[in-house]
């Protein structure tokens, strides 16, 4: 048995008992921290554990791969499920409490509940995926109020989501840090997703390349390029490396806004959706602003 195997799994919990558990650490005193995944669980997620026991007295863990944030066609049933494996890293990641609830438990019968989002859910992802952010902010407000955290973390690598869920928060008054966490990467550059275990050996290889444009772009804003020159590039290249691009852009780094037309003067974020055979991978790099001047592109 592997060491891994040989840990004491976390506690799981049903609904009753997630929430008497919080309430018990709560009349402690104690801090909890939540990190909301669909399981599936890589280093990314470790990572986002880690940061959490950083900054909190508790961690709780959900799995759930949520049908709401899929539409009709996509890969809800291909999602990979690996829930005793996850459970198994958890252990070994001394996280508190795993929360697995069915879909059953989070959309009974006559659920009805919608939330409309605008601000940083409008385009970029919701031009592709209308249904997408909805379906996220509707279980994760959920997760919210039988939680209760003091603290949920999410990673960068879904920006536009970290921003959706900052905004959620704020908008509905809820009393949670949004705490955000760095993409961790291969060696080659692909970021770290569950939706990797799709791609095949060589597809990895392309995969890794929309890394490399995005920073190529990134670094061509930062040399004071204007956007649309230095986005007509970085959408020629992923036009060449990859089966169909759904977006590649530079946006407000706080608001997902569109910039205005010119070299970038404000916090920007580059974002890209792509599409390798039927994996559709996103990613995003920050673009430093050091204001110098530059007059080359980048290659
Ligand atoms: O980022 C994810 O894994 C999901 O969108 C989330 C936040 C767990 C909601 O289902």
């Amino acid at each position: 048995m592997s060491e891994l195997l040989s840990l004491p799994l976390p506690a799981t919990a049903d609904t009753l008992r997630l929430r008497e558990t919080v309430a018990d650490w709560r009349s402690q005193g104690l801090k909890i921290a939540f990190v909301p995944t669909m399981g599936a669980l890589h280093q990314g997620h470790l990572s986002l554990i880690s940061k959490a026991q950083k900054v909190a007295d508790r961690v709780v863990v959900s799995i759930f791969v949520n049908p709401a944030q899929f539409a009709p066609g996509e890969d809800f049933d291909a999602y990979p499920r690996t829930l005793s494996t996850d459970a198994q890293y958890l252990a070994e990641a001394n996280c508190d409490l795993l929360y697995a609830p069915r879909a059953s438990d989070m959309y009974p019968q006559g659920f009805s509940a919608r939330l409309i989002l605008e601000g940083p859910a409008s385009g970029l992802e919701s031009d592709f995926r209308p249904h997408f952010f909805g379906g996220v902010a509707i279980v994760v407000a959920k997760f919210f109020n039988r939680v209760q955290p003091d603290i949920a973390l999410f990673g960068e690598k879904d920006y536009q989501q970290l921003l959706v869920i900052r905004q959620m928060v704020t908008d509905l008054d809820l009393p949670i840090q949004i705490v955000a966490g760095e993409t961790l990467r291969g060696a080659d550059g692909l970021a770290l997703s569950s939706r990797n275990a799709y791609l095949s050996e060589s597809d990895r290889g392309i995969a890794a390349s929309l890394n490399h444009i995005l920073t190529g772009f990134a670094t061509d804003l930062s040399r004071g390029f204007d956007w649309e020159t230095a986005q007509g590039k970085a959408l020629a290249k992923a036009a060449n490396a990859f089966d169909r691009v759904d977006y590649i852009e530079a946006r407000c780094a706080n608001t997902l806004a569109h910039l205005p037309g010119g070299p970038a003067r404000q916090p920007t974020r580059v974002l890209a959706a792509v599409w390798l055979g039927d994996t559709r991978l996103i990613d995003n790099v920050a673009v430093s602003l050091p204001g110098a001047d530059f007059d080359q592109l980048a290659p």
